[in-house]
């Protein structure tokens, strides 16, 4: 099998967090896809590993902020590079709470979609965790 392959699988770059006990957290993700329009719902694969994980599997909810293509290296190590166990990546972001309470983070983002877990699959390494649009916009 040539891996090589599987770099041409195109992506966008979200950051998705979400809530555990009145604590925030957020990590970069690229492995994200709508998977059906009516009703709207999305999936997020999360490694095990990360704090986010953890966060999403107690509170069910997240947010998803679409990042915008200049969003800086600096940005994406602070939230793809790091863990929320070791760092509060809310101390120097800018965000707000969704409806569902759970940070969207507006720095270098073009719109954010929130999402309420229905269902997850067990996929070894991680979860893919599968939501309904709870709401979605532009800015
Ligand atoms: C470009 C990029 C894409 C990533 N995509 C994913 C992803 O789809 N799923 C995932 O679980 N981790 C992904 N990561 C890794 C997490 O962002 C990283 O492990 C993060 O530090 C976890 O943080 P946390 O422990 O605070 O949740 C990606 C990282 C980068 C830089």
């Amino acid at each position: 099998m040539d891996r090589k392959t599987l770099h041409k699988i195109s992506y966008g770059l979200y950051v998705v967090c979400s809530k555990n006990n009145g604590k925030y957290n957020g990590q970069i993700a690229n492995a994200v896809f709508q998977v059906t329009a009516e009703p709207p719902t999305i999936a997020i694969s999360i490694n095990k590993q990360n704090l986010t994980h953890e966060y999403i599997s107690k509170s069910k909810v997240f947010t998803m902020s679409i990042l915008s293509v200049e969003a800086p290296m600096t940005f994406i190590g602070k939230f793809g590079f790091k863990s929320g166990r070791d760092i509060d990546k809310f101390a120097d972001t800018k965000y707000k709470l969704g409806k569902t309470k759970v940070p969207i983070v507006k720095d270098y983002s073009i719109g954010c979609i929130e999402g309420i877990v229905i269902d997850k699959v067990d996929v070894g390494t991680h979860t893919v965790f599968i939501a309904n649009i709870e709401d979605a916009m532009l800015y």
